[in-house]
């Protein structure tokens, strides 16, 4: 009898999962909640948000593996609501997961166990977090402390940009109780990167690197978003520098999470900050990063399911991921206004034609059915991602496929993958 599989989620990384997972021969049924239009093509959709009733459904369809998508639910504890129900679980425990919840935590077990990251202070007082910024000058990085989906950390070139973050944090709590503890970080330069691995307790596989783009704007610039587009393979992460990251940092994180009774299982993605040799700790997610799965899961010629269960179960020993040497992009198409306020129930012309083009997936994000049509539901839509020899080729596919899609006022970055590609040796 074949695995059945319950996925939780429905955004363009839980489209990714759950058409890598219906690729498994040793999957049988896939159900997923509450999914999306994309994701109905792997899997039956349920509209299912509450904790107690997804426990329910988990126990009635007698699941043999829970696979936990966004962070929300890693923090409010569904992982072990499920494994209390006796269910293998893919995703950390609640305790686990406050290496992304809470930023002041994570920084402190960092501080305790001497892995490397920016100097910092946590604060609860607006006054005491700005008497700091004072002592430490601009730039610095002023971040909620709790989930502000990658919007909570502000970076500020001037004194007068970090009072402002801190009212705007503190004062106004404009992102709510998130902001409550606020984390002031000393401002890292250098090139960012993602490095996600399986981590199954106390093994690290890593995966290959990706990158993404943050902001919402060509270039880099603008407000941070959840994520304009991503690539894979990252050209800073080179495998000294993977090495390095495993070693001097998520190895330690892992052991260090063990010793204090908090033993990591899921995906552990470290945000790192490269600049030449120093490498430093930005972020941890207990989750894939969104849009990064979608063009790692591409990559990903292994089938996943054994590598979820070894998570699950503590035996990622051993265990090896094959990888297909042709990179990845993905470009996020959003609805104008994102990362503010945007318009939602607009339809989305194209998706057929866009299909049709080879080794590309449109994953979708933000969509609904309406009237049997796809509509727009969220900020960022879909993402649309392709296979190529080199960043350059992937690119060329992925924005081909993406100009058959259409609707009024979306929004795209027209330069994803920008750094790779101008260190390709044919650019
Ligand atoms: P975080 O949520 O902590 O990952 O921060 C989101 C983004 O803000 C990062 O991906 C960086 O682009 C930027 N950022 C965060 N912390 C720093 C820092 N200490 N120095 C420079 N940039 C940072
Ligand atoms: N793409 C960044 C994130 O998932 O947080």
């Amino acid at each position: 009898m074949g695995m059945r599989i319950l996925l939780i989620g429905g955004g363009g990384r839980e489209h990714a999962l759950a058409w890598k997972i219906a690729q498994s021969p040793l999957v049988e049924k896939i159900w997923c909640a509450p999914g999306n239009p994309g994701i109905e093509a792997h899997a039956e959709c349920v509209p299912i948000q509450a904790m107690e009733t997804l426990v329910a459904f988990a126990r009635e369809k007698q699941i043999d593996l829970a696979v936990i998508g966004p962070e929300a639910p890693l923090t409010l504890g569904l992982s072990d609501r499920l494994r209390e129900a006796g269910l293998a679980v893919f995703g950390p425990s609640q305790a686990a997961a406050a290496l992304e919840g809470s930023k002041s935590f994570m920084k402190d077990l960092l501080a305790r166990h001497g892995i490397a990251t920016a100097a910092y202070q946590s604060f609860t007082d607006a006054e005491a977090a700005w008497a700091y910024v004072l002592t430490q000058g601009a730039p610095i990085v002023v971040k909620t402390s709790g989930l502000a989906a990658g919007k909570g950390a502000i970076v500020c070139q001037t004194l007068e940009e970090a009072r402002s973050a801190i009212e705007r944090i503190m004062i106004q709590r404009e992102f709510g109780s998130a902001g409550d503890t606020v984390v002031v970080e000393g401002f890292l330069r250098g090139e960012e990167a993602s490095l996600l691995a399986f981590v199954d307790g106390e093994r690290v596989l890593p995966l290959a690197g990706a990158q993404d783009h943050k902001a919402i704007f060509d270039g880099d610039a603008g407000p941070n978003t959840g994520g304009m587009g991503a690539y894979s393979p990252a050209p800073a992460l080179t495998q000294a520098m993977v090495n390095r990251a495993v070693e001097e940092i998520i190895l330690p994180t892992v052991r260090a999470m063990a010793s204090e009774g908090a033993p990591y299982r899921g995906i552990l993605y470290a945000g790192l900050m490269i600049d030449g040799e120093d490498l430093q700790i930005l972020e941890y997610n207990v989750r894939f990063g969104d849009p990064e799965c979608q063009p790692l899961l591409m990559r990903m010629r292994s089938d996943i399911v054994p590598f979820l269960l070894a998570c699950a179960n503590g035996s990622l020993a051993g265990m090896a991921i094959d990888w297909d040497p042709r990179a990845a992009l993905c470009v996020v198409m959003a609805a104008q206004g994102y990362p503010g306020d945007y318009p939602k129930g607009d339809p989305i012309h194209g998706l057929a034609a866009a299909a049709r083009h080879e080794d590309t997936m449109v994953f979708h994000a933000g969509t609904r059915l309406q009237d049997q049509q796809v509509v727009t539901a969220g900020g960022r839509v879909l993402g649309i991602t392709a296979l190529g020899d080199g960043v350059a080729e992937a690119q060329r596919r992925a924005y081909a496929a993406l100009q058959e899609i259409s609707w009024p006022g979306a929004q795209f970055r027209r330069d994803i993958g920008y750094r790779a590609v101008a260190r390709e040796p044919s650019a």
